[in-house]
């Protein structure tokens, strides 16, 4: 009853209703200052992220020689076929003291009722038709870590809401990135967690697997939100899956305004020093020969096991077992005494 409600509150107004789409957990494989996709061959990028997926994941991937498949033995996400890394900055609390602490991450369990995640994020892959599955040595980027203006990100693909209740699998709000949800991190103690989407374009041009900003050889359709996208402009004409990422901050021991900033500042901040509007999302396509593909075109759904496009969900132990240690060890738990920030960064 509960489930069956989420699921339509979730994906009211939106075309998924009518369709199936790959929802699925991701736990944390690392959290590390490194980014192949904008500074490969580099360690102490320039901010933290916390990478899942599969664990061939490093510092360089290039994309002529990197076969995620091939290369890694294990995944953090639920498919066994997904050896794709998704990675994301991480949120910090802010306290009066000056000192921060690494925000905890739950899984949100939506139409599910529970996911279970050690850290990590959920991973949603939404068909809107018949769509092209990603090619081999695909990636791209969404969001901008450096934007610190809120009116210049689209609220309709990069948002935060506010979740005044303690769980998770209590159903907050409509559609994502619809009603009162801000592009802005909400400052408020009502908020016991904070849920992060970031959705990504949906229409490619059909020949390039990269481009120099990691985001021109893709573009958003028609419309906005989790819906698969509409319809694509003619210069990147390639419907693609719409991949989605969901991240739930548990933000409840913060929920204490008198812990908070005397300055006025935001008490949360991701790791880049910045706000909201700095969010974004790094994908590096990975799934195993035309898993995907037949994924979307044989409507498999949700984390479930989908035996017409060969895909297998393992549980929540062998998933989660699936780690990689840190390639710029640093400290990055407990209360620290600034941010991992800065020029330390030294070429591999
Ligand atoms: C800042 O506050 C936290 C939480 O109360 C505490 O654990 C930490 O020791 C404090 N640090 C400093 C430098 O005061
Ligand atoms: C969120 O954090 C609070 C405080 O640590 C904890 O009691 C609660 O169980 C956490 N919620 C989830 C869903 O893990």
């Amino acid at each position: 009853m509960w489930t069956s409600f989420a699921a339509l509150a979730l994906f009211a107004h939106s075309t998924a209703a009518q369709g199936n789409m790959l929802r699925f957990a991701c736990s944390q494989l690392v959290v590390d200052r490194v980014d192949p996709l904008v500074n490969p061959g580099m360690i102490y990028t320039p901010h933290l992220h916390q990478i899942v997926g599969g664990n061939s994941f490093s510092i360089t991937m290039d994309p002529t020689n990197h076969d995620l498949p091939a290369k890694s033995t294990c995944t953090s996400c639920s498919f066994k076929e997904d050896l794709s890394n998704y990675w994301t900055a991480v949120m910090f609390f802010k306290h009066k003291n000056g000192t921060y602490k690494r925000v905890p991450q739950v899984g949100n369990g939506g139409p599910q009722g529970k996911l279970v995640n050690k850290g990590g994020l959920d991973v949603y892959y939404i068909p809107s038709g018949k769509v092209t599955a990603f090619k081999k040595g695909f990636r791209m980027l969404a969001g901008n870590a450096a934007e610190t203006n809120p009116s210049k990100v689209a609220k309709g693909n990069i948002c935060h809401r506010c979740w005044t209740s303690p769980n998770e699998d209590q159903f907050v709000g409509s559609a994502p990135c619809t009603g009162t949800d801000t592009v802005d991190i909400p400052a408020d103690p009502k908020c016991k967690m904070i849920r992060q989407t970031i959705i990504f374009p949906t229409c490619w041009d059909g020949k390039n697997l990269d481009s120099p900003d990691h985001k021109s050889h893709v573009a958003y359709g028609q419309g906005s939100g989790a819906n698969g996208g509409g319809a694509c402009p003619s210069t990147h004409p390639v419907k693609l899956p719409q991949i989605m990422y969901e991240l739930m901050w548990n933000v409840t021991t913060f929920a204490d305004k008198s812990l908070w900033p005397t300055d006025g500042s935001s008490p949360f901040v991701y790791s880049m020093n910045v706000g909201g509007p700095a969010a974004h999302g790094d994908y590096v396509f990975g799934w195993k020969d035309n898993s995907l593909q037949l994924a979307m075109d044989k409507n498999c759904n949700l984390n479930r096991d989908c035996p017409a496009a060969g895909l297998h969900a393992s549980q929540p132990a062998e998933y989660n077992a699936c780690t990689v240690p840190q390639q710029a060890p640093e400290e990055v738990d407990g209360w620290l005494k600034a941010l991992p920030l800065g020029d330390k960064a030294v070429k591999a």
